[in-house]
C-alpha cells in the first residue's frame, strides 16, 4: 500500500508566490506521484504581496489561508514548514521571523544577502532547534547522483580537475527589462554568484571539497536596462563570474573551476559538473538530462554515454524509461526535505544545509575580494 495515503500531512506554507513559489505548489500538488513515500505533504497557506499572484493559488484545493501579510500568516497554527522564496534583501528578516514563529524553514538560496546574513540565520535556527535546509535541486537529477557516487567512492583515481558551472543567456538581450535580481540592493553585492552559486557549490561541498584559495574574474557587461516604465535603470550586479580555485582533496590540491554566467550565448539553464581523475571521469549536464558520460582509462581511453532514464532517488509512478525534467527534480528535492525532517532520509542525498550555504557565501566573499585586489585570496 502507498503509505502516503495513511499519515497526517506536513502542512506547508509559502511566502513569496512568484516564479519559485508556484513551482513549489506544483511539486506538492502531485505528491501522490511518489511511491511508498513515508510522509504526506500538502500546501495549506500562501503569503504574497501581489494580489493577482496570490489569487493564482486559489486553484490549489488544499490552500486554506491566503494572506498579504507574513506576520498574520506566521501566526497561523496550521503551518508546520515555511518555504520562503522572496528577493535576497528580505531573506534574513523573513527567515528569522519564520524561525521565531516556531516553524521549520525551507529557505531559498543564497540564504541571506551576504555572508553575515547567512551566519545569523544559521545560528538562530541552531539556537531555536528548527529544521532548516536550503533549496538546490540540480543534484537530484539521476545523472548528478551517479557523478556524486563515483567521486565519493574514490573510483576516479587521483583527481586531475573539477569543472562546475551554471549558465544562462537571456541577459544578453539589452532590451530585457531590469528586475530585482539585477540590482545590488535587492540581489546582493555578490550578484550572479548569489543567484546561481549554491546550485553549483552544493555537490562539491557535500563531497567535503572546500577551496583553500581562489582567483576570480568578475564581469559587469550591461550596466543600464529598461525600467519597464519608459526609462532606464542602473543594472549594477555582476553578470559573469569565473572562479579558479585551489581545492585540497585528500593529499593533493586540485584545480576546481566554477563558472557562473548570466551571459553565456545560447545557454538556457545549463548546469554542469565534470570530475576527471586518472582512472575514470564523470560528466553531467542539464543539456542531456537523462544522460551520464563516464570516462574510462583502459587499453583505449574512452568516453561512454549511458541513458539513465527516470532513476530518481525517491521512486515515483513515472516509468523508468522516461526522462526527468525541472519539475521532477524539484519534487525530488522536496521529498528529500520532508524525509530528512521526519528522520527518514537514511543514506540518501539530502538538501543543502545552512552550514553549506554559509560555506558557499565564503567563496563568493573571497571572489569579490580577489577581483578587487586582482590576487589569489584565502577562501575558507
Ligand atoms: N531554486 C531555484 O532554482 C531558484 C530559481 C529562481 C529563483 N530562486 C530563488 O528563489 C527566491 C525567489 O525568486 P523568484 O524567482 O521566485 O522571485 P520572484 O520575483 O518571481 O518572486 C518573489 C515573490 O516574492 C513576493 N514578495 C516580496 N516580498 C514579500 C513579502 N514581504 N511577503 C510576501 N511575498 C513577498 C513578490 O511579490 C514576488 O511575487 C530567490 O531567493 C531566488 O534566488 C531559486
Amino acid at each position: 500500500m502507498n503509505r502516503t495515503q495513511t499519515t497526517a500531512p506536513v502542512r506547508i506554507g509559502i511566502i513569496g508566490g512568484g516564479l519559485m513559489g508556484r513551482e513549489c505548489a506544483s511539486a506538492l500538488a502531485r505528491w501522490f506521484a511518489l511511491v511508498d513515500f513515508p510522509v504526506r505533504a500538502e500546501l495549506t497557506a500562501v503569503c504574497e504581496l501581489d494580489q493577482s499572484r496570490l489569487d493564482w493559488f486559489k486553484q490549489v484545493p488544499t490552500v486554506r489561508l491566503l494572506s498579504t501579510n507574513h506576520h498574520e500568516f506566521l501566526a497561523n497554527p496550521g503551518i508546520d514548514v515555511v518555504y520562503a522564496a522572496v528577493p535576497h534583501h528580505l531573506h534574513e528578516s523573513i527567515y528569522l521571523d519564520v524561525l521565531r514563529a516556531g516553524k521549520d524553514l525551507f529557505a531559498e538560496k543564497p540564504f541571506g544577502i551576504d555572508l553575515e546574513s547567512a551566519r545569523r540565520v544559521r545560528d538562530e535556527a541552531a539556537k531555536l532547534g528548527r529544521f532548516v535546509r536550503v533549496s538546490s535541486e540540480f543534484p537530484f537529477f539521476p545523472g548528478v547522483q551517479r557523478v556524486f557516487q563515483l567521486a565519493r567512492c574514490g573510483a576516479l583515481g587521483r583527481l586531475l580537475e573539477i569543472r562546475a558551472g551554471f549558465h544562462h543567456s537571456s541577459d544578453l538581450d539589452p532590451s530585457k527589462p531590469i528586475n530585482w535580481k539585477r540590482q545590488n540592493k535587492f540581489c546582493g553585492e555578490i550578484g550572479v554568484m548569489g543567484d546561481l552559486g549554491l546550485h553549483v557549490a552544493h555537490v562539491p561541498l557535500r563531497l567535503g571539497w572546500r577551496p583553500a584559495s581562489l582567483y576570480a574574474q568578475l564581469q559587469k557587461v550591461i550596466t543600464q536596462r529598461p525600467d519597464g516604465k519608459g526609462g532606464t535603470a542602473a543594472c549594477d550586479t555582476w553578470d559573469n563570474a569565473i572562479i579558479h580555485t585551489n581545492t585540497p582533496i585528500g593529499d593533493y590540491t586540485i584545480p576546481m573551476t566554477i563558472e557562473l554566467k548570466r551571459m553565456a550565448p545560447t545557454e538556457m539553464n545549463t548546469w554542469y559538473l565534470e570530475i576527471i581523475g586518472t582512472d575514470r571521469g564523470a560528466r553531467f549536464s542539464t543539456k542531456e538530462p537523462k544522460t551520464l558520460w563516464t570516462y574510462r582509462r583502459d587499453k583505449e581511453q574512452v568516453w561512454e554515454r549511458s541513458d539513465l532514464g527516470f532513476a530518481t532517488i525517491f521512486p515515483t509512478i513515472t516509468g523508468a524509461i522516461f526522462e526527468p525534467g525541472f519539475p521532477d527534480i524539484l519534487q525530488q528535492m522536496w521529498a528529500a526535505y520532508i524525509a530528512e525532517r521526519a528522520g527518514q532520509l537514511g543514506d540518501r542525498f539530502g538538501c543543502a544545509t545552512p552550514d553549506e550555504a554559509v560555506a558557499s557565501h565564503k567563496w563568493w566573499r573571497a571572489a569579490l575580494e580577489s577581483h578587487r585586489t586582482q590576487s589569489v585570496v584565502a577562501s575558507t
